[in-house]
């Protein structure tokens, strides 16, 4: 059965009229076109899907595109300012954070969600001070919250020091950011 949705995806928005049995990465993909959000296992187990719906991260793979009327999908396409990339865009490429690349849409946008996720104070299993006011992302907190995402090349010795550069550059203060 076909269902009419409507979704914002990087800022526009589509009407779809969609089986109810689609998932917002085929939406994505079969539908809208859109090849960042990258099918994996199709199971929720590699992250390579990962997309920031309403701002948080989730597995598009294991959503159901018509739950979600009226959502905010933000994808890898959507990340970058104009021509201007977005900081863990910028970082990955710097690092030499990927080999082949299938990995890094769903790395890059778990990464957004993250560190949101991060600044709110959520805390995560290696978290040792529930009741700091700012969360440290060392490398350990970083390999743990990112451990959704798997990479086949193993490239993560270059994918935690990009996250946490940019982690470290948002945590300086306001003010004295240039
Ligand atoms: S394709 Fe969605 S988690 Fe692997
Ligand atoms: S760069 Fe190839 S799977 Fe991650």
């Amino acid at each position: 059965m076909n269902l009419p949705i409507t979704l914002q995806v990087n800022g526009v928005t589509h009407q779809l009229s969609i089986d109810t049995r689609t998932t917002l990465l085929d939406a994505l993909r079969e539908h809208l076109g859109l090849t960042g959000p990258k099918k994996g296992c199709d199971h929720g187990q590699c992250g390579a899907c990962t997309v920031l719906l309403d701002g948080k991260r989730v597995n598009s793979c294991l959503t159901l595109a018509v739950a979600y009327q009226d959502a905010e999908v933000v994808t890898i396409e959507g990340l970058a300012d104009d021509e201007r990339l977005h900081p863990l865009q910028q970082a990955f490429i710097e690092h030499d954070a990927f080999q082949c690349g299938y990995c890094t849409p769903g790395q890059i946008c778990s990464a957004v969600g993250m560190l949101n996720e991060a600044e709110a104070g959520w805390p995560s299993v290696v978290t040792t001070d529930l009741t700091a006011d700012h969360i440290d992302l060392n490398d350990d907190e970083i390999r743990e919250r990112m451990s959704g995402n798997l990479c086949r090349c193993a490239a993560y010795a270059n994918i935690v020091p990009a996250i946490r550069e940019v982690a470290e550059s948002q945590s300086i203060p306001q003010e004295t950011r240039r």
